[in-house]
């Protein structure tokens, strides 16, 4: 069965305890992290997911979008993330990364720009819990998604399927109603979408839409 991991970027940060009941049936609450320097834009840190984590039950799912994500990872464990991504182009050291995130008691992904292969992490691989298929180039929400980065997903699923190993692979951008079923056909297990639930009027039933659309 698909999941879905809504995108707070595009809800109203204002009324974020409001926002985030209003899809309390979805499986995670997907939480992205920027600092101006990875990707050009800037939006929360630990001090907001904090925050947030007394207003709902969802598993906080945490899309770290920084440099040198080693500095923070205590503070976003802290803070109530029970899954911690970290992209592999931003540090220099992966697979001690990931064990910091795990030592963290948290579930450790790592997360692969458009542009990024798949050969960046097969020495981790069987080290993750998640593996965070970027299909726009991370940054902003509502921007369209790359088709080509769908075979990424066939492919990484295969690889972890003949390893006999069980993570999650997730996909994270311009998802929407019309091009959902063809993602959900990727075998994907988790479906980030910010615009198209946050960006509705009514979001609640915006998710309900989009999972009456995947194939399960
Ligand atoms: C983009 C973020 C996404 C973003 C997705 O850099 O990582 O999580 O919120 O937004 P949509 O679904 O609008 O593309
Ligand atoms: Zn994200």
């Amino acid at each position: 069965m698909v999941e879905f991991a809504p995108s707070i970027l595009s809800a109203d940060f204002s009324n974020l305890k409001e926002e985030v009941a209003r899809v309390k049936e979805a499986n995670y609450l997907h939480l992205d992290v920027m600092d101006g320097m990875f990707v050009p834009n800037i939006t929360i840190g630990p001090g907001i997911i904090k925050s947030i984590r007394k207003h709902t039950d969802l598993k906080f799912d945490t899309h770290l979008m920084i440099e040198e994500p080693e500095r923070y990872i205590k503070d976003f464990a802290e803070a109530g993330s029970d899954i911690i991504t970290v992209h592999c182009e931003a540090t220099k050291h992966l697979h001690r990364l990931i064990y910091q995130i795990k030592d963290q008691g948290c579930l450790a992904g790592v997360a692969l720009n458009p542009a990024t292969s798949l050969t960046r992490i097969e020495h981790v691989l069987k080290d993750l819990d998640l593996v965070l298929i970027m299909s726009v180039n991370p940054g902003f929400g509502g921007q369209k998604l790359i088709p080509e980065t769908l075979n990424k997903i066939k492919t990484i699923k295969q690889k972890i399927r003949e390893l006999n190993l069980s993570i999650k692979v997730e996909i994270d951008g311009g998802i929407n109603n019309s091009n959902v079923k063809d993602v959900s056909r990727t075998g994907v297990d988790i479906i980030v979408a910010g615009s198209a639930i946050f960006g509705q009027p009514d979001p609640g039933k915006a998710l309900s839409e989009l999972k009456e659309r995947v194939i399960s």
